[in-house]
């Protein structure tokens, strides 16, 4: 069993969960949302890790909640002006019989007592469902009397006695979304909008569904007027939510006639998702306002599809990107790590900030994002976001972000409630889909806070049972005064040997000089294949003897060796496996819900019986331990998706490129790829969306096989 080589770090356990995804997936503009799936608790698999931690008992800076939306005199003016907070139900529940009276009445006494009201969440919100699939003689919508058994109008008097905002949901079409068939508003917009202000409703989410053809910009405008009519009636301002998925740009016309518009086809609770939707969202930024959002979807937080760490990155990226916090998981049964997200404080003020700026991508390469979003009183708020698969060092600096050039500058991480300062430099290492989030500021006091430090773990994280790997960690002062008393730690698992082989301590670091140190991490003989936790830890001092702390949570990973001669890579055990849409798939197409659900791999009319079928974006990794040389495949879009679908097939020994398909559609018959991957430790097969988005992009792997 001898060392692992590789300079290459993979974490553990990357495989997305197969947790219940919407039985349409990628595509953006189908609208049956169905009767779902309800999203299943998978298993969350990647390390929750933190970044820098201080044991100082600093208080948490209560940066501003959310200012409660006050009926302007005009009804639709000054609504919205931060992006709306609450609630809505469908993430949680989609059209299950659990989405009643009970729920609303539970989620709005939970938002009072569980402090969430105070952090500046409002409105509480019913989506698709709430009504029976008939008018009423007169015309108007019927409440489902088994979940709403006393009407929409005594939810609402309840809601609105606990100081909160009641929302409801229906559709610019003839019907919902759902398949039962719910009335939509199409032609009874005066009267359902009336009959809405009667009730008391604050905010009404408009969908999209049968729309009949009806140009959007009509259909939006005809509601639009139709609630300002009621407004104006009854004095009761709806904020007016516009839900077409982004089909119509909405972000080039719905600020005038709404507060908010979706941007994109449904979020649903996976990591390939929420990231492929940030991805399209990110660049409108442009578009928001004050009164005038962004929405890339309601929250999943806490629905159990993500790790801790993924829903902190999904908080981070939606707060950044000031959009709407629609909270998206039943509070009623939320964990104590699920309401530690949503109650983040500090985070919520990122979003809810009175300039109302939508962040914007500073830079982004090979997966590491630096999101800055300016804030009104002239700090930035900078998002250090880590989408691959291993930590990665992310950076930037105070005037990258738009700051004035200072001595040093105060430097807040928002999840661990902590202050630093640091000469100008923002970076950190990031834990694989992690993201450290930071508010910067030119600060007088900066000396009174330590010195920033990244800690940093590079070299290779994998070893074979009972080998040896090597790894180095680096601690790096970034602030404008020195890290004195510097030591570093490196744990792992009982039964595992860790040894320093260079120094772990420092006397004194100068600012931009880092401690490296070397480590030989020797894993058990027999232990079992798989990932492992290792934790990297720093302890230092600034000058006044201030103690801090710096943690970067890690992952090694036990590998077996491919055997001699030709094996298909669905017969060999993964490292790990990312997936847009569903899991990857052995043998068949990808059916992007549950595992298992794929058809026959096909490509240019030939089914294959071995392969991996896959939706972009992909990258399933194979540990090839340096013994393999070759890997081959016939690649394309399965025939499964007609004439959609754009995909580009890349193959990686190690860090290198050595084979790509270009981009290929349904129109190309199977391509074949040979890769030569001589003395490669790892070997990552990628499939990118072709640069127009993930919707059917369905790429097969046919015959995919390693010569080793
Ligand atoms: C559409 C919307 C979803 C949800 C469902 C309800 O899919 O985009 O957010 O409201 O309809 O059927």
């Amino acid at each position: 069993m001898g060392a692992v080589s590789a300079g290459l770090l993979v974490t553990v356990g990357l495989a997305l969960p197969a947790a219940a995804q919407p039985a349409r997936s990628g595509e953006a503009t189908a609208p049956a949302a169905g009767a779902a799936s309800a999203p299943t608790s998978a298993p969350a698999s990647a390390p929750a890790s933190a970044l820098a931690t201080a044991p100082t008992s600093a208080p948490t800076a209560a940066l501003a909640s959310a200012p409660a939306a006050t009926p302007a005199a005009a009804p639709d003016e000054g609504l919205a002006l931060t992006p709306p907070m609450g609630f809505n139900n469908w993430n949680s529940t989609h059209c299950r019989a659990e989405f009643n009276e009970a729920m609303v009445k539970g989620i709005a006494d939970i938002f009072v007592a569980k402090g969430l009201k105070d952090a500046g969440y409002q409105y509480v919100n019913l989506d698709d469902c709430w009504a029976l699939p008939q008018r009423g003689a007169d015309g108007k919508l019927v409440p489902d009397p088994v979940r709403f058994p006393n009407g929409i109008k005594a939810v609402a008097d309840y809601v609105h006695s606990k100081g909160l905002k009641i929302g409801i949901y229906t559709s610019a079409g003839t019907k919902t979304c759902n398949s039962a068939g719910f009335p939509g508003a199409l032609g009874h917009e005066k009267s359902d909008a009336r009959q809405f202000a009667d009730w008391g409703i604050d905010y009404l989410k408009y969908d999209n569904c049968n729309n009949q053809g009806v140009d959007a910009r009509q259909r939006y405008r005809t509601m639009r007027d139709a609630l300002k009519a009621a407004a104006e009636t009854t004095g009761r301002p709806i904020v007016y939510s516009i839900c077409e998925w982004g089909e119509n740009k909405p972000w080039e016309w719905a600020g005038e006639l709404g507060q908010l518009w979706r941007t994109t086809g449904d979020i649903s609770d996976s990591w390939g998702s929420m990231l492929s939707i940030a991805k399209q969202n990110l660049p409108l930024a442009r578009y928001a306002g004050p009164g005038r959002w962004n929405d890339p979807d309601m929250l999943e937080v806490g629905n159990g599809g993500m790790t801790d760490s993924e829903y902190r990155s999904h908080f981070s990226l939606w707060s950044i990107m000031a959009a709407p916090l629609l909270i998206g998981t039943d509070l009623r049964k939320a964990t104590a790590e699920t309401y530690g997200i949503l109650g983040n404080r500090e985070v919520i003020a990122v979003d809810q900030d009175p300039l109302g700026k939508q962040g914007t991508v500073v830079s982004s390469e090979d997966g590491r994002w630096v999101i800055a979003k300016e804030m009104a009183d002239g700090s930035r708020a900078v998002a250090l976001f880590n989408e691959t698969d291993r930590p990665r060092h992310i950076a930037t600096s105070a005037t990258g972000v738009g700051l004035p050039g200072a001595t040093a500058y105060r430097l807040r991480d928002l999840w661990a409630h902590q202050d630093y300062h640091t000469a100008g430099a923002i970076a950190a290492t990031v834990p694989a889909h992690g993201t450290v989030l930071y508010r910067v500021s030119a600060d007088a006091r900066w000396a009174s806070y330590p010195p920033a430090a990244e800690l940093g773990l590079d070299g290779t994280a994998l070893t074979e049972a009972g080998g040896t790997a090597r790894i180095e960690t680096a601690l790096t002062d970034l602030g404008r005064t020195p890290a004195h008393q510097v030591s570093v730690r490196l744990t792992g698992p009982e039964g595992w040997r860790i040894k320093a082989t260079s120094p772990a301590r420092a006397a004194s670091l100068p600012t931009g000089s880092r401690l490296a140190t070397r480590w030989q991490v020797t894993a058990p003989a027999g232990v079992a294949p798989g990932g492992y936790e290792l934790t990297v830890s720093a302890d230092y001092r600034s000058p006044e003897g201030t103690g801090a702390t710096a943690q970067l949570v890690s992952a090694i990973h036990v590998v077996v060796a491919p055997p001699s001669g030709t094996s298909y890579a669905s017969d060999l055990p993964w490292l790990s496996a990312l997936n847009g849409w569903g899991p990857v798939e052995k043998d068949t197409s990808v059916g992007e819900n549950a595992a298992g659900d794929g058809h026959p791999l096909t490509l240019g009319g030939t089914t294959y019986a071995k392969g991996l079928g896959v939706h972009a974006p992909s990258e399933v990794t194979y540990y090839t331990g340096g013994r393999c040389s070759r890997f081959t495949a016939q690649v394309g879009v399965d025939d499964e998706k007609g004439t959609a679908g754009t995909v580009a097939f890349e193959v990686w020994a190690d860090e290198t490129k050595v084979a790509s398909s270009g981009t290929l559609t349904n129109a190309d018959p199977a391509t074949a790829l040979t890769a030569a991957i001589g003395g490669a430790d790892t070997v990552r097969l990628v499939v990118t969306d072709g640069g127009d988005g993930i919707t059917s992009d369905h790429g097969d792997w046919a015959d995919a096989a390693f010569t080793c």
